[in-house]
């Protein structure tokens, strides 16, 4: 079963935005250590993922599935590649991502997405996620498109 919801947000939590305070704690090797960690959670990452070298930091905008802007990633497109296992918590702190699509995979267990205040699109459908969606969403202030 699948619901869409469609959020505007805009005006009710802009004010919330505070990144500023944050932006030192992140940078292109944080996105790399979280991609990492996550396909670490992955089963099965291989094929699709093999472009994803933990040996190799720079070369994570040109991974499978990653946009990259200003050496930063912005979109994270998983969607169709039969992987498994879970997603690490970790994917909150790709905090440049305005895109992001786990949708039709076979990911468990339950998924929090929070903190990304940059994130307009969110599609986690056609899983087999359990849990809930008790999400603090006040911590998504830009999300208008969300399909779980
Ligand atoms: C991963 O990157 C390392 C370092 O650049 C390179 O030596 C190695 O061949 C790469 N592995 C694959 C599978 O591309
Ligand atoms: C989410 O992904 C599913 C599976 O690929 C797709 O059918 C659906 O249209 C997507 N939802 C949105 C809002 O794009
Ligand atoms: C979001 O940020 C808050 C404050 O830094 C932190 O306590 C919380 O664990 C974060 N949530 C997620 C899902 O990473
Ligand atoms: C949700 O996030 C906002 C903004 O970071 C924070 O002020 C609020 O305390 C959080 N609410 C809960 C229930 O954690």
């Amino acid at each position: 079963m699948v619901f869409c919801i469609l959020l505007s947000l805009f005006s009710l939590f802009t004010s919330a935005i505070s990144s500023s305070v944050f932006v030192s704690a992140f940078s292109p090797v944080n996105d790399f250590h979280v991609l990492v960690s996550l396909k670490q959670g992955f089963l099965s990452p291989e094929p699709a993922l093999t472009s994803w070298n933990s040996s190799n930091p720079s070369s994570v905008c040109s991974w499978a599935g990653v946009l990259c802007s200003q050496d930063r990633v912005v979109s994270l497109d998983l969607t169709d590649l039969d992987l498994g296992g879970s997603v690490s918590a970790q994917v909150s702190r790709l905090d440049m991502l305005t895109y992001l699509s786990l949708a039709g995979n076979n990911f468990r267990g339950g998924i929090e997405v929070a903190n990304l205040s940059s994130l307009q699109s969110l599609n986690i459908s056609h899983n087999q996620f359990t849990g809930g969606l008790d999400w603090n969403y006040s911590t998504l202030s830009n999300l208008q498109v969300f399909d779980a």
